[in-house]
């Protein structure tokens, strides 16, 4: 493909687009991007500025407003998920923060997954909520809550596919249906699957949502998100963003490109591990039950394996007993680290009871099925017999 041939990736596959979508080469010829270091632009002349200024030119003008790396990702990251423009923003709850600013209004209402992101949950209920946006949660799998909590005035269906932690499958085909039915937008956050195992807007979604935080980078070095769908929506995204400010920066849309380009193949290798370690960890007995849709008895195993690649590297499982079981399990673990992120080429391991759901009060918790003998595991890139002696090593105590 020749520098700025982009007619070349026309119907190109998901492989091909993750490594040359987005390319811009400069006069210097360079092969991989350059990563553009720079808060401003210089005009040949008052003229082209003006006309920049005003928008009558395309053009940068301010890296707040755009940055060619930037666009770079934007464009790479559009092509994946297959949507008309993607913006790049400060993190993933910048994406969902300026989707929702640009999108609704005072008096509009959301339905969400009760399932989301605990920080998710607080910007609907604690931070949107004082705009005067209302918001319902509701089980992620019930579909009658959400038509009953259906309103005139909800403008948006908010959904994360598969939860975290207990990998539970939402039907976004037939979530998209009622959201065009009500006459609401549905967004959902992809973060989970991404575009190699699965694409929101295929299935009638309106807009996705990314922390690139997470597998878009892959080794866990830089913060940021985006979202992605129809130019009329990303517009308004754009214009909030460049107003408000919470802008990616270029060296971190640098790293999110290049994590772009293994994308795929690090989703498979974290799926066929997880899929693996979820099929072990059922034969310990120190496990009392495994959450993985990828395994034949999850509840949601058919409709992930119609909607999804492939069922992703995030499992969960509880252990016999309590607190203490599962605290001195993740204690003598000693390959993995014990952090809450996840999508890294390291695995993960959490207790989500006291760590990422620990806000929630306890019949929240035991609503969801966040019980305090759950451990989750983000399956990262390591030798799979290697995951498995350490957590042998955590189910059998310490010592
Ligand atoms: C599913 C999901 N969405 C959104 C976010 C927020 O992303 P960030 O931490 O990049 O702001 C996270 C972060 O952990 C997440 O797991």
């Amino acid at each position: 493909m020749k520098e700025d041939d982009h007619s070349a990736l026309d119907g190109a596959h998901l492989d091909t687009l993750a490594i040359r979508a987005g390319v811009a080469r400069t006069p210097e010829g360079e092969h991989a991007e350059p990563i553009f270091l720079t808060s401003s632009y210089v005009f040949e002349n008052a003229a082209q500025a003006a006309a920049r200024f005003s928008g009558e030119s395309p053009g940068n003008v301010y890296s707040r407003y755009t940055n060619p790396t930037v666009r770079a990702f934007e464009q790479r990251l559009a092509a994946l998920e297959g949507g008309e423009q993607a913006v790049g923003t400060a993190s993933g709850m910048a994406a969902i923060l300026s989707t929702c600013m640009a999108l609704l209004k005072t008096g509009d209402h959301v339905v969400c997954s009760r399932d989301v992101f605990g920080t998710t949950v607080n910007l609907f209920s604690k931070v949107l909520a004082r705009f005067g946006v209302a918001v319902t949660f509701v089980p992620l799998l019930d579909l009658d809550q959400w038509r009953a909590a259906i309103r005139p005035e909800t403008a948006m269906l908010f959904v994360e596919t598969p939860s975290n932690p207990l990998c539970e499958v939402a039907d976004l085909a037939v979530l998209a249906g009622l959201a065009r039915e009500s006459g609401c937008l549905l967004v959902v956050d992809n973060c989970f699957c991404t575009p190699a195992l699965q694409t929101p807007l295929a299935l009638g979604a309106d807009i996705v949502i990314h922390s690139a935080t997470k597998y878009l980078d892959g080794q866990g070095r830089c913060v940021g998100g985006a979202a992605v769908g129809a130019r009329e929506h990303m517009d308004e995204v754009l214009t909030f963003l460049r107003t408000c400010g919470p802008t990616m920066s270029a060296f971190n849309a640098w790293v999110f490109l290049k994590g772009l380009e293994t994308l795929r193949l690090r989703m498979e290798a974290h799926s066929r591990s997880a899929l693996e370690l979820a099929r072990w960890l059922r034969e310990q007995p120190a496990v009392e039950k495994v959450f993985y849709a990828g395994l034949e008895d999850h509840p949601g195993h058919a409709l992930a394996k119609r909607q999804q690649r492939a069922f992703g590297g995030v499992l969960s499982f509880r252990v016999r007993g309590g607190r203490e079981q599962a605290w001195r399990c993740i204690d003598a673990t000693r390959v993995m680290s014990l952090t809450a992120n996840l999508g890294d080429a390291r695995t993960t391991i959490v207790h989500p009871a006291t760590t990422t759901h620990g806000r929630l009060s306890a019949s929240e918790r035991a609503e969801a099925g966040i019980t305090e003998n759950l451990i989750r595991v983000a399956v990262g890139l390591e030798h799979i017999d290697d995951l498995k002696a350490d957590l042998l090593r955590g189910l059998q105590g310490p010592g």
